[in-house]
């Protein structure tokens, strides 16, 4: 699901690997870790309590748009009736998907579910509980780089394709990053298929950090645990407990961060390249960012890709937006 998240600090051709990307990051100023190395298997577990917690506001807003307004969102996807794809970029559990496909199912659509992910591990759960739900459903998951996976979608499938990119996960890119994904999805897309993106809106600052400073704690063991994983992997000695997880969220940008602040002066050693690493006491690492929308920057964010948005459907309170667009022609 994160793949693109390499293109966040360094230049892609340079990167080499694991080690090297956590070295180049703390050593950086200010230090920073890439977020696509959170979702090892142990991340991913979190990263599943983290979208179940109450205060995760976002999935309940999904899904309340997914149930209330499916029949007019199957209406806006599909009104010729001729065979579609649903092809959904990194699909995860597939929870909220699943109340759209049903409903597709009942209307008795001609249509086929492409989930693509980089994980297979996430695909092989996602295909076997679709199967269990829906066995009537035709579903091929595809293990990969999206767009290396659309490209062979395309090499053999005509059909009109409806790309899914849900749960806000447009706004862990920055502005450029964004706007570089858009173009290559852009890139792949043919005259009249379509892009449904989530957007989660602006709002009171109190709302979006209890999401993410959440008080179960999972937010912090999710960052943390990257700590966990480059000590595993790498042989280092972070001790979590010397570092704090905390968002911060900026209201005039809509842009919230998340950083794990370290809480001594402190050196870690990196035996693989026979060198430590220092942190000063209260030194930020910046983790990921989450930005938050209004549809300005939704329209602004679609032009610039060369889209327009066809329809935006929004939840009663207006915390989200799950917008469709369509090409410029
Ligand atoms: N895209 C979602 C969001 O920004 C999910 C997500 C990505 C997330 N990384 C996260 C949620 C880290 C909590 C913590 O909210």
């Amino acid at each position: 699901m994160k793949d693109f998240k390499q293109q966040e600090h360094v230049d892609v051709m340079s990167m080499t690997g694991f080690a090297e990307d956590v070295l180049k990051g703390l050593s950086a100023k200010p230090k920073y870790l890439l977020s696509k190395y959170f979702y090892d298997d142990e991340g991913s577990r979190i990263f599943q309590q983290i979208m179940q917690m109450p205060e995760y506001y976002l999935t309940d807003c999904e899904m309340e748009i997914f149930k209330t307004q499916k029949q007019d969102i199957f209406a806006s996807f599909s009104n010729d009736g001729r065979p579609f794809d649903l092809i959904e970029l990194g699909a995860g559990d597939g929870l909220k998907t699943i109340v759209l496909l049903e409903h597709f199912l009942t209307q008795q659509a001609t249509f086929e579910y492409l989930p693509i992910d980089i994980s297979e591990e996430a695909l092989r759960n996602l295909t076997a509980s679709i199967k269990t739900k829906l066995p009537s459903l035709s579903i091929k998951g595809m293990a990969g780089d999206y767009f290396q996976m659309m490209e062979t979608i395309n090499q053999y499938d005509h059909h009109k394709k409806i790309l899914l990119f849900l749960g806000s996960n447009i706004g862990n890119f920055n502005e450029d990053e964004a706007n570089d994904f858009l173009q290559k999805l852009r890139s792949v897309m043919q005259k009249n298929d379509l892009l449904f993106i989530g957007f989660d809106m602006k709002k009171d600052s109190e709302i979006i950090l209890k999401a993410y400073n959440d008080s179960h704690g999972y937010t912090a063991q999710f960052n943390l645990n990257l700590l966990l994983r480059i000590n595993r992997e790498l042989g280092t000695d972070f001790r979590p407990d010397y570092f704090r997880h905390k968002e911060i969220y900026n209201a005039q940008t809509g842009t919230a961060k998340s950083y794990l602040f370290s809480l001594e002066k402190q050196a870690v050693i990196f035996p693989e390249f026979n060198e430590s690493l220092f942190f000063e006491k209260g030194e930020p690492v910046f983790m990921e960012m989450s930005q938050k929308y209004d549809a300005e920057m939704i329209n602004t964010l679609a032009e610039q890709a060369g889209f327009k948005v066809v329809r935006n459907f929004h939840d009663s309170r207006q915390y989200y937006v799950n917008s469709l667009w369509k090409l410029i022609k």
